[in-house]
């Protein structure tokens, strides 16, 4: 089975999910910029809440997909909003990509807000979860 992990982060804490997540699955994580380079049976893709919306370069990154995907699993951290799993199933829902119900999210660390999040507690549930589709 062909897994791939990519992610977008402003300040670091998806990326500690991405590298967890990555690390159970045996491969290593990359960022959005990195395009997927063939077909892939489950991709994980991990993002962050910004002023509500998803970054424009996870929204980039989904549409310029052209390769064969068989499911998205979303994974994701932000400090109040509950995960980016909605946004994301949009996008790439109009690509006609289907993501998987089933999600990883954990509060990010923001300012004072949830200081050391995603925490060794939070990469232990999340490299449990990857394990779900390996
Ligand atoms: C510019 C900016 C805007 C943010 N806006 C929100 C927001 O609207 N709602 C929310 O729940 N968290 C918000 N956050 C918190 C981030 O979602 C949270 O810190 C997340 O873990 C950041 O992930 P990252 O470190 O991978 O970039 C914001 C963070 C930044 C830096």
């Amino acid at each position: 089975m062909k897994i791939s992990v990519r992610y977008y982060t402003k300040t670091g804490n998806t990326k500690k999910l991405a590298d967890e997540i990555a690390m159970t699955a045996g491969i290593e994580a990359k960022t959005v910029d990195e395009r997927l380079s063939g077909d892939v049976d489950i991709l994980f893709l991990g993002s962050s809440v910004y002023a509500a919306g998803v970054d424009e370069q996870v929204k980039k990154f989904i549409e310029g997909i052209d390769v064969h995907v068989g499911k998205i699993v979303n994974f994701s951290t932000a400090a109040i909003l509950k995960s980016t799993y909605s946004q994301i199933k949009k996008i790439a829902g109009k690509k006609g990509i289907e993501v998987s119900d089933r999600e990883y999210h954990c509060k990010g660390s923001f300012g004072p807000l949830h200081r050391g999040k995603p925490n060794a507690a939070d990469l232990k549930e999340a490299s449990k979860f990857a394990k779900l589709f390996l």
